[in-house]
C-alpha cells in the first residue's frame, strides 16, 4: 500500500511499512467499533417520552466492564504491536550486517550533509577517501554502515525511500547500516527541527548499479587535499563551556 506512493528501496523498507499497516489496521479496527458503540448507544439511549434520565456512576460491575474488557483488549493488541515492532526494530537499529561492504560518515550542519566515503579499501580516514558535499554515493546490494554526526545541533538523517531516519547527535557518532535494493537517485532529509533551513536541509542518494559505483568510485578525486573537500571535523563542540561574552569588561571597582 505504502509502496504505491514511495518505492521501497532498502531490504527492510517492507519491514517497517508491515508495522505502518500493522498499526494502521488495529487502529482502524478500533476506531469503528468505538465509533459504532458510541452512536449506537446514542441511538438506543436517546430521549423517549416518560422515561426518564438516569445517572450512571460507573461504580457498578456491570457498567464498569464496558470500560474494563476493552482496556484489556487494547492491552493484548498492545503486546501484539510490541512483539513485531521489537523484532523488526532488532533488525534494523540493533543488529550491524556481518558483512559490511562500505562505511561511510555521514555528517550533519545546519543546513547542509556532506559525506566522507571510505574509497577503495573500505576504511574511513585513509588517503583514498572521498569526500562529497551534495550527493551520496552507495552501490546496490552492498551493506553500508554509516557512522552519523553532527558538527552543531541535532539534526536526523533520513532518506524515505529507506524508511531510515537516524538522529545525529553533536559529540557523538551514531551507527546505523543499510542495503540499497534498487538503482536510482533519492531523497535525503533532514527530520529533526534544526533551525530555519530545516525544511531546506536536503541531499540526493545515488544508489549505483555496481559497475556503475565502481566507475564513480575510481574517477572520484581522493584523499583530503583536494581542493573543495568537505573536511570533516568529528570534534565534539563543548556545549557546557561557557558562551563568549560580548558585553563590555565591567569597569574595575572603585
Ligand atoms: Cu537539520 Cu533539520
Amino acid at each position: 500500500m505504502i509502496e504505491s506512493i514511495l518505492p521501497q528501496v532498502s531490504s527492510f523498507a517492507d519491514d517497517i511499512d508491515f508495522l505502518i499497516g500493522l498499526i494502521a489496521v488495529i487502529t482502524l479496527l478500533w476506531f469503528f467499533a468505538a465509533q459504532a458503540i458510541f452512536f449506537g448507544f446514542i441511538f438506543k439511549f436517546r430521549a423517549k417520552p416518560g422515561v426518564k434520565a438516569m445517572y450512571i456512576d460507573g461504580y457498578d460491575p456491570k457498567h464498569k466492564r464496558w470500560i474494563t474488557y476493552p482496556h484489556n483488549a487494547v492491552l493484548v493488541f498492545d503486546v501484539i504491536i510490541l512483539v513485531f515492532a521489537v523484532n523488526v526494530w532488532n533488525h534494523v537499529k540493533l543488529d550491524l550486517p556481518e558483512k559490511v561492504d562500505d562505511t561511510v560518515k555521514v555528517v550533519a550542519q545546519r543546513w547542509a550533509w556532506s559525506f566522507q566515503h571510505s574509497g577503495t579499501d573500505g576504511k574511513l580516514d585513509t588517503g583514498d577517501d572521498v569526500f562529497t558535499g551534495d550527493v551520496l554515493h552507495v552501490k546496490k546490494g552492498a551493506n553500508v554502515v554509516f557512522i552519523g554526526t553532527s558538527r552543531d545541533v541535532l539534526h536526523s538523517f533520513s532518506v524515505p525511500v529507506f524508511r531510515l531516519k537516524q538522529d545525529v547527535i553533536p559529540g557523538r557518532e551514531g551507527t546505523g547500516w543499510f542495503r540499497a535494493e534498487k538503482a536510482g537517485t533519492y531523497d535525503i532529509q533532514c527530520t529533526e527541527i534544526c533551525g530555519i533551513g530545516h525544511g531546506v536541509m536536503g541531499s540526493r542518494i545515488v544508489v549505483h548499479e555496481p559497475a556503475d559505483y565502481d566507475a564513480w568510485l575510481a574517477a572520484a578525486p581522493k584523499g583530503e587535499a583536494i581542493a573543495g573537500n568537505v573536511p570533516v571535523v568529528p570534534k565534539a563542540i563543548d556545549l557546557y563551556a561557557p558562551a563568549p561574552s560580548s558585553k563590555p569588561a565591567a569597569p574595575a571597582a572603585h
